[in-house]
């Protein structure tokens, strides 16, 4: 995911604390897309709640608004250069980045999300990143297609693991006539989210407990039983619930991936194991996701000593037991230690039958029903498409996501998730 949020509701309100932005100081970056037009009311935004603001403008961003019209918005002198002697003499661009509490991109471009995933420190903007320590957020802006390529959502993905958070893109008309994800987020939905960024003490943030990759039952020392989940899914929520400021705690099978940033991992092998650590961490956390694909079964007697060919024996007869349904176990904790709980369904036939069906028996509020049988998503691969199904008060809603890169799919759950999280969090 590159994290998709949408603009038309603000699930990072859900743990936003009510305290003030007054002082804060938030260092604007605006690069060259047709959304700099709505830079001018962020800045506005930001300065009635009482920011100090400072804008730097990449030199395409000049093409799409004046510096003048953010000067007289924010009420400072815009920077546009790095070898500027004159602006340097007033405040040096290392001052500046070290001034800065949050660093804010927005619109943030195709071109300047590829440079910043690269490190690069080719123009002033560029610059600040690599030196402010502050933590930082992108509301990017492109055209569909170009949100849409590989080497985009690399780039996207490479900045959440360097600990970036973002914001948008919504998806909706663009001014090149697309249809598509890639307009930015408006400034409000940016604003409160910049909000939550400032303002959110990190103990307070909502603490997202996801489980991920396969398990594994031993028969005997050496074989054991599993399944095909590589982990990606669960490590893509895991990776996009950090990039929008969630404490993340990672359950993960046996797996070969990194952990993504900011993300406390915890590895376990059996369903058994995997069960004891959800049931330890789900009670404080604000939402519970079972991405893994836990064995349902397990061997009755694991063999002390590796299981040997029996001479004039072809079959060999394994007695399993029932695996505890772990996130049916969360479900089912009292009221008051519950979380919001988020399923997965792999199904290869009749997937909305059999997803509606697990919600209701595993009493779930939101399942992500995903088909397995097909080539390309599902186990293992790095594109997966859903159906989402969860429970309002009006009764039950669904979508349905087309094939799309796991990390930009994974935004879309956990967005999804928070806003039902807002929805049942009192603030
Ligand atoms: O890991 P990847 O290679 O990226 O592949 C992703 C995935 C296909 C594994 C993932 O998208 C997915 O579908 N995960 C759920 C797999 C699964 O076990 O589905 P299920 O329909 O059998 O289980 C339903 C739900 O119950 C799941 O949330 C599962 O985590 C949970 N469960 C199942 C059995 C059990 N004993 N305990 C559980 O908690």
């Amino acid at each position: 995911m590159a994290s998709v949020v949408d603009t038309t509701s603000t699930p990072t309100n859900a743990f936003t604390t009510a305290s003030t932005l007054a002082g804060k100081r938030v260092l604007l970056g605006v690069s060259a897309g047709i959304a700099a037009y709505k830079s001018a009311l962020l800045v506005r935004l930001l300065k009635q709640a009482g920011c100090e603001v400072r804008v730097v403008m990449t030199s395409g961003a000049q093409a799409f608004i004046t510096p003048l019209t953010l000067q007289a918005l924010s009420g400072e002198p815009v920077r546009t250069s790095l070898l500027d002697p004159e602006a340097e003499a007033g405040m040096g661009h290392i001052e500046l980045a070290r001034w800065a509490d949050v660093v804010l991109i927005a619109p943030a471009t195709a071109d300047l999300i590829a440079r910043l995933a690269h490190g690069m420190a080719d123009d002033l903007l560029t610059t600040l990143c690599l030196a402010s320590e502050a933590p930082k957020m992108i509301a990017p802006a492109m055209n569909q297609a170009m949100w849409r390529h590989p080497a985009t959502q690399r780039n996207v993905m490479q900045l959440q693991d360097d600990g970036w958070q973002q914001i948008g893109p919504a998806a909706g008309d663009q001014a090149c006539g697309d249809v598509g994800p890639g307009r930015m987020s408006e400034p409000d939905a940016i604003f409160s989210a910049v909000t939550t960024l400032l303002t959110t003490p990190r103990a307070n943030a909502p603490h997202v407990v996801i489980t991920a990759g396969p398990t594994r039952e031993a028969l005997d020392p050496v074989r054991y039983i599993s399944n095909h989940s590589s982990g990606k899914m669960g490590f893509a929520l895991a990776a996009a619930a950090a990039a929008v400021g969630a404490r993340v705690t990672l359950v993960s099978g046996p797996v070969n991936l990194p952990t993504p940033q900011g993300v406390t991992r915890i590895d376990v092998t059996s369903a058994e194991q995997m069960h004891a650590e959800s049931q330890r961490l789900a009670p404080q956390a604000s939402l519970f996701i079972g991405c893994a694909a836990v064995a349902d079964y397990r061997s009755a007697a694991p063999a002390e000593h590796k299981l040997k060919k029996q001479d004039g024996n072809d079959t060999l007869t394994l007695t399993l037991v029932k695996n505890p349904d772990i996130i049916a176990n969360i479900a089912a904790l009292p009221a008051e230690q519950r979380p919001l709980v988020v399923g997965f369904a792999a199904e290869t036939q009749d997937i909305q039958r059999y997803a509606q069906d697990k919600l209701t028996r595993k009493g779930l509020d939101m399942i992500v029903a995903n088909d397995v049988s097909q080539a390309g998503l599902g186990f293992g691969s790095d594109q997966n498409a859903a159906w989402l199904l969860w429970r309002t008060a009006k009764g039950v809603e669904s979508r349905t996501e087309a094939p799309q890169p796991k990390r930009q799919l994974a935004a879309t759950i956990i967005h999804q998730a928070l806003v039902l999280l807002s929805a049942k969090t009192p603030h």
